[in-house]
């Protein structure tokens, strides 16, 4: 890992396929407390996290994989053969959910959203930064009621935002090719 911090940044990727070993619980600490250190527009703190590891991470497979058929969305075979081979190995998910908290009208609910996918990019640079590979998903049941409602968020007051697994890369990949950031820049205003 590099020692400039926006050498880390920049080199970051998404590495969906790993194994253990995981973050060690004060790793997992870290990670965590750079979560909660992500803007937050009216200190509403909405982000919230569940830690699946180990054995649980495939009684998650199992569970909601399993909603998602009750549910009567379409899981083809191959689908959740993908999902089962993908989360055999991973040793630690974290699901992510944002509290709505509808008695607060002052800050709009995207800004929640927006804040708790703040806390998600910390984390996936946090654990970059400790060598692990990490990434977020939205499948695996994220968009069925009851996968939330069994992680303990009640769909009326939260928004479950899918997974971020993490673990040792088990394979070594090539970082991606990024677009140049000057593609999607522009410049206002008479300069001075
Ligand atoms: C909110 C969110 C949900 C995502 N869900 C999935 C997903 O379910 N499946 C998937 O293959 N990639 C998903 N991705 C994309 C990967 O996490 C990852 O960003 C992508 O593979 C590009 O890799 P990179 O982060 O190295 O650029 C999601 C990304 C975001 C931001």
């Amino acid at each position: 890992m590099s020692a400039d911090p926006i050498v880390s940044l920049i080199s970051r990727r998404s590495i969906k396929f790993v194994q253990g070993p995981a973050p060690t619980d004060d790793e997992l600490a870290r990670i965590l407390q750079s979560a909660v250190s992500a803007p937050d527009h009216g200190k509403l703190e909405p982000w919230r996290f569940v830690i699946i590891r180990d054995a649980a991470v495939q009684q998650l497979a199992d569970m909601a994989l399993g909603a998602v058929k009750a549910s009567g969305q379409a899981l083809p075979p191959e689908k959740e053969a993908n999902a089962r081979r993908w989360l055999h190995n991973v040793p630690l998910l974290i699901g992510v959910a944002c509290h709505l908290d509808h008695a607060n009208t002052k800050i709009p609910e995207h800004e929640r959203l927006l804040a708790t996918g703040a806390a998600v990019m910390n984390i996936l640079n946090a654990a970059h930064m400790l060598g692990y590979g990490a990434f977020w998903s939205t499948g695996i049941g994220t968009y069925v009621d009851e996968v939330a409602e069994n992680l303990g968020f009640d769909p009326l007051d939260y928004r479950f935002m899918g997974f971020v697994s993490i673990g040792t890369p088990i394979q070594s990949t090539a970082a991606p090719k990024r677009s140049d950031y000057s593609r999607f820049v522009s410049h206002w205003g008479a300069p001075g």
